[in-house]
């Protein structure tokens, strides 16, 4: 069968979707306040997003994660993901910011997606306002509960941590995530798009920061696991407990060696890294030859010649990757 490598090795089993760059909320390390989107005409309809799963999964991808924006707020979205379902995958993952998730979490999980995770920087509602600028708690809380009922296979929060803002809330975040059964990742803030409300240098407080603190309150167990995904998370299982923290820490410690992933944003830009401008437009491929998948399929493979080695983030210089996160999606 034919397989996506790249110039370095690294095999491509993993794409992750963007269907949407809208979202409900407006988190600050993630959106300036003020944010276009892309009008309709410009981004892929849902059957041109599933021809770009079909065409994925035929060249070997095993893995596909749904993302945004916030997924949920596309219309359409469900029917999407049951089709994108029925593809031969290893797995179908969604991430969320909860919001919407009380509504569609059990429809969710019976058209097969296995995990999601979750979006959550605070458990007090006046912060969580503020970080997200108009989030409201309360739904995010009855989202989780939802997903709990739903029967996924696993359930991962994300939590973005900035000292001064949340930075204080580790321990209790992780006992929530504890009590509820649930994984827990802590993310460094990542140089893309350029946001108006805090300056990212002076609000970094990384991974091994995070660690120290929960090592004063749990014990944290190595656990070997990212190799499973060659996802960019090291985990930990929480002593005692059902629960892994999760730690990804693109600034202080570097995972793209084993990088298995791609994305594709909602305008049919393929993104061969998350920290890198390299792209291939693969919505003009599509619509200029409607129908011919080996055509497409082509250059989805010509793509990996361009996946960047990996990624370098500045934090105290200009970002050099302008578009913000709610375009790639994580
Ligand atoms: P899996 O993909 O299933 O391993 O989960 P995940 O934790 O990577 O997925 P999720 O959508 O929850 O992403 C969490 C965050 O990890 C993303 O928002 C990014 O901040 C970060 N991340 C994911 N993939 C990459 C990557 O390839 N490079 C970098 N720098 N960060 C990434
Ligand atoms: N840096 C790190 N993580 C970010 N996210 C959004 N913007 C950024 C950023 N600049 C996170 C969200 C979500 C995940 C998909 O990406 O919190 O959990
Ligand atoms: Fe929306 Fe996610 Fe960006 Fe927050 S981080 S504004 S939930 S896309």
């Amino acid at each position: 069968m034919t397989q996506l490598i790249d110039r370095f090795g690294r095999r491509i089993r993993y794409l992750r979707i963007s269907i949407t760059d809208r979202c409900d909320l407006r988190c600050r390390y993630c959106m300036a306040e003020d944010m276009t989107f892309l009008p309709r005409a410009q981004i892929l309809t849902l059957e041109e997003i599933y021809t770009l799963a079909e065409a994925f999964v035929a060249l070997g991808v095993e893995k596909i994660r749904i993302t945004g924006g916030e997924p949920l707020v596309r219309r359409g979205a469900l029917e999407l993901i049951e089709k994108i379902g029925r593809l031969p995958l290893k797995e179908l993952v969604m991430t969320t910011n909860g919001m919407r998730l009380a509504a569609s979490a059990r429809q969710l999980a019976a058209v097969g997606v296995r995990r999601i995770n979750i979006s959550l920087d605070s458990l007090r509602p006046e912060r969580f306002r503020h970080l997200t600028r108009v989030g409201d708690l309360s739904r995010v809380l009855t989202g989780i509960e939802a997903a709990r009922q739903a029967g996924f296979s696993g359930i991962k929060l994300n939590t973005v941590v900035m000292r001064g803002s949340n930075h204080d809330e580790v321990v209790d975040l992780v006992r929530f995530a504890v009590d509820k059964g649930l994984d827990i990742s802590f993310i460094e803030e990542m140089p893309l798009g350029v946001i108006d409300g805090h300056d990212r240098a002076a609000v970094f407080y990384s991974s091994d920061q995070v660690r120290a603190d929960l090592m004063r309150e749990f014990k944290l167990l190595p656990v070997v696991e990212h190799r499973r995904t060659g996802g960019p998370s090291r985990y930990f299982k929480v002593a005692g407990t059902e629960s892994r923290v999760g730690f990804i820490s693109p600034h202080s410690h570097n995972f793209c060696a084993d990088c298995n992933r791609v994305r594709l944003t909602v305008e049919g830009r393929l993104l061969l890294c998350l920290g890198n401008e390299h792209s291939v437009d693969l919505k003009q491929v599509l619509r200029r030859y409607p129908g011919e998948g080996d055509r497409l399929k082509a250059a989805i493979m010509k793509a990996m010649e361009i996946k960047p080695e990996r990624h370098y983030f500045e934090l105290d210089e200009q970002p050099i990757v302008l578009r913000h996160m709610n375009v790639t999606g994580g």
